[in-house]
């Protein structure tokens, strides 16, 4: 049984075969779903989705890097809202991302901090979302560490060395489809992470594993990814699937 930690299934990208997608997920061995948050505009297809199966799929409550401009403060608001009004797992995905846009990194920043501290207040771990940005979010992270602070470093695509930072901060590793393409050099990264720190992603809609690549990718596809696992670490797909969801279970609280 699979756990996938991060999947946008609630997107547009789905609406037209949605209900196909879950069964595929499902006939695949997936029995969970978790379901990072974007913005605001994305709580309610989200919070939809989870009602119309709350047994598969996990809700996260954050507002993503990427949405954070001028308006940061009314987006917090309305997130603060339904974190009073509904339960969520953990807080994401938050973080920083300076790949596709600098100009808000001030309010990317305090952002983060805000929500790391609502993830504080609720002891529920975070979802970090990291994109050229690795020392700015070991910085914050380091600032705001408390007994309680945990979470995921989503996607990872980091150095060993970056992967040492992260476990020592009692931080579990994101692994999806990255792992699986030729060049990514993730692979002989991967192969010296103990699989007790790691946890199974799709990213869906986006980051497909081979052999999907460049297509949109879906939960059923988190095989690939826990094959390629499998084979760095020479152990079973069961074993790589038994460990990770274990992971998924005591990080999240399922
Ligand atoms: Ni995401």
């Amino acid at each position: 049984m699979f756990v996938d930690t991060h999947s946008h299934i609630y997107s547009e990208e789905f609406s037209s075969d949605r209900n196909e997608v879950i069964a595929r997920a499902i006939k695949a061995g997936v029995n969970k779903i978790i379901l990072p948050n974007i913005d605001s505009s994305t709580i309610k297809p989200m919070l939809d989705l989870t009602d119309s199966d709350p047994q598969l799929f996990i809700p996260l409550l954050g507002l993503h890097p990427t949405s954070v401009k001028e308006d940061f403060r009314q987006e917090l608001e309305i997130m603060e809202y339904w974190f009073g009004k509904r339960k969520f797992a953990g807080i994401g995905e938050i973080g920083i991302d300076l790949y596709w846009d600098k100009t808000f990194i001030n309010e990317q920043i305090e952002t983060f901090r805000i929500q790391i501290g609502w993830a504080k207040r609720g002891r529920i771990p975070i979802v970090i979302h990291v994109r050229d940005s690795f020392y700015e979010v070991i910085e914050v992270l380091q600032q705001e560490k408390n007994e309680s602070l945990t979470g995921v470093f989503h996607s990872f695509t980091g150095t060993a060395e970056h992967a040492a930072q992260v476990i020592d901060l009692g931080f579990k590793i994101g692994i999806g489809g990255i792992v699986t393409f030729k060049n990514s050099g993730l692979d002989s990264i991967v192969q010296h992470i103990d699989l007790q720190n790691i946890l199974l992603e799709t990213d869906s809609p986006w980051l497909a594993p081979v052999p999907h690549r460049g297509r949109r990718n879906e939960s059923a596809f988190i095989t690939a990814v826990a094959a390629k696992i499998a084979s760095l670490h020479e152990t079973s797909i069961e074993e790589v699937a038994r460990i990770t969801t274990q992971n998924a279970q005591q990080l999240f609280g399922f």
